[in-house]
């Protein structure tokens, strides 16, 4: 039985190094990326408070196709520099939004999102897919959270 739970009371910081402990505990020793997929959006989920969505979107023959996740059904396919997700594709960059609505092209899944964190997955100095992070809270995520997702992408590019 997997039991990877965060330690409610630590710093954002000291969280992101436990998900990153507990995505290597699970993908080490896979090779399927649709399972690491699967499993790092349930540990996002499970370490990440106050979200609506938060999952994959792979880059598939110069487009964004949606890749497991947590959360209600997506939008499938995002044209790459479209929106938040695309943009970060597009850009290989973070791509860290207080509000959406204020984003230029913003693509509405939910209506109830209200900020974003979307951070590239590069290997070999490609673009492979995006980790998205939604939540109902305007200016949910911080360069903490930023930070701690761009070392989670690190860690799993070779993974997925
Ligand atoms: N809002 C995203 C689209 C993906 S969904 O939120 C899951 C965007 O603008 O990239």
């Amino acid at each position: 039985m997997y039991d990877f739970k965060p330690d409610e009371t630590a710093a954002p910081a000291e969280r992101y190094r436990q998900l990153g402990q507990a995505a290597q505990a699970l993908i080490e020793a896979e090779s399927d990326a649709v399972a690491n997929m699967a499993n790092i959006a349930a540990l996002l989920w499970e370490f990440i408070p106050r979200m609506n969505w938060a999952g994959f979107y792979r880059v598939v023959d110069g487009e964004l196709v949606l890749g497991p996740f947590v959360g209600r059904p997506a939008c499938i396919r995002i044209p790459m520099g479209q929106g938040v997700c695309g943009a970060a594709a597009a850009t290989g960059e973070t791509q860290l939004v207080e509000d959406v609505h204020a984003f230029p092209g913003h693509i509405a899944c939910d209506a109830v999102t209200q900020s974003e964190l979307v951070v590239p997955v590069i290997r070999d100095g490609k673009v492979i897919a995006v980790i998205d992070c939604d939540s109902p809270e305007p200016a949910r995520f911080s360069e903490e959270d930023a930070a701690g997702l761009e070392a989670l992408a690190r860690d799993i590019a070779h993974s997925i």
